[in-house]
């Protein structure tokens, strides 16, 4: 018997529904706020009403799309956290409703572990390389930085993290003060590619173990446009390309750093990477190098299972349906939970 399974994921400011049957994603819908373009980030309140607005078309473009029946799921995995509380209210909720109305188990999914769990989704007609246990996996979103050693779809242990800024927010936030809008990551990968990445040097973080910082290097790069400002108002638009470039190469220097010691001092050659930023063209480079390099056997996840899908929360609850890991009607979101 075929097991079908909704995943729905509504943990910052996307809306996303997918169907995946025996591990194969038959659909997977998401939709985007636009509306914290203007804002420069996301609005907590905003997120929570746009979500409202969407779940129902989202979750039923999923069924449709996928050309399967409602009453031929057997299972719900939502995302409980971590994320934005009223955000993850609206999926819990529509979640409890749904598997309710046609009397099927819940499946609460940690966001993060999700993000790893992407490397598992298959879709038909391609390659599907998946990473064999163990292997570590490099987890870089707007809101975490994390070096995750995965044992198994369920073992996973957090070997380092940011002890401040994510990566994802240090593009953000560095794009923001260059005008470049939100989210700015993508952007600066964009004008990166035509400028020098040794232009500029930023400071770099002297933090012992695996951990990450971000937050001297975001001060350091709003320190140097300051004093360059004061000299050349037009200084942002004159070194734009650079500013990316540099920016972006001591991001993925910074990363790479501490990944490399993992892996070194674990001896585990699998590596993958999960989360927005492993949508960035130096990160996937960089892997590229370091296979080169290292002989590591890497995995880059598709650009649509980068950032926040459903795909992903569905795939996990996949895997947690094979051990009957269900949850209970009345449990709560957590805005902040580990891996
Ligand atoms: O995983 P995600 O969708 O959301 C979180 O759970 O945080 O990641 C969003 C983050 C944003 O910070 C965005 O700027 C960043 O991923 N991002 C990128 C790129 N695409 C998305 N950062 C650098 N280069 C990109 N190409």
């Amino acid at each position: 018997m075929a097991l079908t399974i909704l995943g729905i994921e509504s943990s910052c400011d996307d809306t996303s529904a997918a169907i995946v049957r025996d591990g194969v994603m038959l659909s997977n819908v998401i939709a985007s706020q636009a509306v914290h373009e203007a804002y420069g980030g996301v609005v907590p309140e905003l997120a929570s009403r746009a979500h409202q607005q969407n779940i129902i078309p989202v979750v039923s473009e999923a069924i449709h799309r996928a050309g399967i029946e409602k009453s031929s799921i057997d299972a719900l995995a939502f995302t409980r956290g971590p994320g934005l509380m009223g955000s993850l209210l609206v999926g819990t909720s529509f979640a409890k409703g749904f598997a309710t109305a046609l009397d099927i188990p819940l499946i609460d999914v940690n966001h993060l572990q999700a993000h790893v769990m992407a490397h598992f989704i298959r879709v038909e007609g391609e390659e599907n390389r998946q990473p064999a246990f163990p292997f570590i996996c490099l987890l870089v979103s707007g809101g975490n930085s994390q070096i995750i050693r995965v044992d198994s779809y369920k073992e996973m242990q957090v070997l380092g993290q940011t002890i401040d800024d994510a990566a994802g927010e240090a593009f953000d936030k560095c794009a923001k003060v260059m005008g470049l809008g939100y989210p700015g990551g993508p952007v600066v990968d964009r004008l990166a590619k035509t400028g020098n990445p040794s232009a500029f040097v930023f400071s770099r973080p002297h933090i012992p173990h695996y951990d990450y910082s971000f937050s001297g290097l975001k001060t350091s790069f709003l320190y140097l446009l300051r004093d360059a400002l004061k000299e050349n108002p037009r200084f942002i638009e004159e070194h734009l390309n650079d500013l990316c470039a540099s920016l972006q190469f001591t991001v993925v220097e910074i990363l790479m750093e501490k990944l490399r010691r993992a892996v070194e001092d674990t001896g585990i050659t699998e590596v993958a990477v999960a989360g927005g930023v492993s949508a960035n063209s130096a990160v996937r480079e960089a892997f590229r190098v370091h296979a080169e390099r290292y002989g590591w056997n890497i995995y880059l996840p598709r650009l649509s299972f980068t950032t926040d899908n459903a795909a992903m929360v569905a795939i996990t609850g996949y895997y947690k349906y094979q051990d009957r890991d269900f949850c209970s009607i009345d449990l709560p979101p957590f805005a902040r939970v580990a891996l």
